[in-house]
């Protein structure tokens, strides 16, 4: 049977106080609902269907690249009211999956073991879970110990408010089944709404088996209401991601404080200290050491390098065996070879650095491309930008550029060549030759420093 997927997500989500709708509050850097997207995909979903109603704008913007099928719920009206909007878009035949934009957590591998419990039309599955405070929750009813309703807790006796089985909102039920029954749903219930979860008395009604599906922790039905549940959630998620590496053979020095908000991927015996966030696309080389605070984003990182404490790395390609940091930034276009050294409050952007070069203190290079063997000295600044346009630096392999030189763009300095401490360089300079640029020192024979007169 074909699956389609309905990810109910029309809810207001008045208690996250945002001007953001819930759906698009961001766990691991993504929009919740990218997650369950990205499940919903990963079973086979090629076109998940989203019921959209508040802030549907912002939420249809964010996902305007995906094959999503956008179906508005302009009043919600209950669960089932929800699906039913969704009635023109499910086939005649197959089978539906309920999901919800604001339950991130959910696992593949729960979703497969419900659905292959709906192999017919004549059968219908539920995920539940057994809670020991199982208050706010739809209870399931069970008799002879099968499923044979649920009851939501504004309508629920005092004995069925002792059950501990709770419906966690997910499903998988026959496109037939729901085409049959969902305009059937009455509302004549405690809150007036459309119950989805009526379903599952009309299935007992019909003859229909249901088979109540666990899943394989708690956290994956776990929704998200507000920033705390949100900041929950986030810390269960960024401790699978430590497991993971570290099963992996990555030395993770405190699971509890490392963030992966996009990818890691990685060779063997890679470190990671406190602090570190990884952002984007991040690959680390065999023997990466990456120290307490660093920020990693799109970047690629070679074998035996280390990233010292507090450094930054945006888009950039840092070859083996180099020294990064500490409080280091490269920022977007840099490409540093082999054994690179760029030390504490050294800025580079769109630079390219050769083998073994070094800028160990104080540097700005931007628009830069620089040869081998270079050393830059301290508080170098390649003056890159005019104020309408950006230039560029060149320097040859084995240059030695002086402490403290501003670098006037477009400008070449040879190979071999030398720069003086503080000059200021606007004119090429030939390779192999020294260019001093700055006032010569002169020693002005008895001068003498204003003094203060004395006090009267
Ligand atoms: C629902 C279940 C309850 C279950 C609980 C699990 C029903 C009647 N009850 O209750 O058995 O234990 O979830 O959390 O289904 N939504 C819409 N449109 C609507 C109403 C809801 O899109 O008209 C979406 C909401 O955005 C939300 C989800 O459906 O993501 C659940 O809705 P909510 O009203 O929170 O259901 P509960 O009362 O919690
Ligand atoms: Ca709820």
């Amino acid at each position: 049977m074909t699956l389609q997927v309905v990810i109910l997500a029309a809810g207001k989500g008045t208690r996250m106080r945002s001007s953001l709708p819930k759906v698009m509050q961001p766990l691991a850097a993504r929009p919740l609902l990218a997650h369950v997207i990205a499940a919903a995909r990963q079973l086979g979903a090629a076109r998940p269907i989203v019921v959209y109603g508040h802030g549907g704008d912002v939420v249809q913007q964010a996902f305007a690249e995906q094959n999503l099928d956008w179906v508005l719920q302009a009043e919600q009206k209950g669960t089932g009211h929800a699906v039913q909007v969704a009635l023109p878009v499910l086939g005649n035949s197959g089978r539906t999956l309920i999901l919800y934009g604001d339950v991130p957590l959910i696992s593949v591998s729960t979703l497969e073991r419900l659905v292959v419990a709906v192999p017919d039309e004549q059968s219908l599955a539920l995920l539940t879970v057994h809670l020991a405070n199982p208050s706010g929750y739809g209870r399931i009813v069970r008799e002879d110990g099968r499923v044979v309703r649920i009851v939501e807790q504004k309508d629920a006796s005092e004995a069925e408010k002792a059950i501990s089985e709770v419906n966690t909102g997910i499903l998988c039920v026959p496109n037939t089944l729901l085409h049959e029954w969902l305009p059937t749903l009455k509302n004549n219930n405690a809150q007036g709404e459309y119950y989805l979860t009526d379903l599952i008395g009309m299935a007992t009604a019909a003859g229909v088996p249901v088979t109540a599906v666990h899943p394989d922790t708690v956290w994956e039905v776990e929704g998200v209401n507000d920033k705390l549940q949100l900041a929950t959630l986030e810390r269960v998620w960024q401790q699978a991601q430590a497991e993971q590496l570290m099963r992996a053979g990555v030395t993770v020095l405190d699971p509890a404080r490392l963030d992966i908000r996009g990818s890691l991927e990685h060779g063997q015996d890679v470190q990671l200290d406190v602090g570190v966030i990884i952002e984007g696309r991040v690959v680390l080389g065999d023997r990466v050491r990456v120290g307490a605070g660093c920020i990693l984003k799109d970047c690629e990182i070679g074998s035996d390098t280390e990233i010292k404490p507090y450094s930054l790395i945006d888009s950039a390609v840092v070859g083996a065996h180099a020294q990064i940091g500490p409080f280091a930034r490269l920022r977007p276009g840099s490409r540093l070879a082999d054994e690179v050294h760029i030390g504490n409050f050294v800025e580079t952007k769109a630079t390219v650095i050769g083998l073994g070069s070094k800028a160990n203190h104080l540097a700005y290079l931007g628009d830069a491309e620089i040869g081998a063997g270079v050393n830059i000295g301290a508080g170098t600044i390649t003056c890159n930008y005019d104020g309408a346009y950006k230039h560029k630096t060149v320097i040859g392999d084995d240059a030695f550029i002086g402490t403290n030189n501003s670098l006037v763009a477009p400008v070449t300095i040879g190979a071999g060549a030398t720069t003086g401490a503080g000059s200021t360089i606007n004119k090429p300079v030939p390779e192999g030759q020294l260019a001093v640029a700055r006032a010569m020192q002169k020693t002005i024979d008895g001068w003498q420093r204003p003094r203060k007169a004395p006090k009267a």
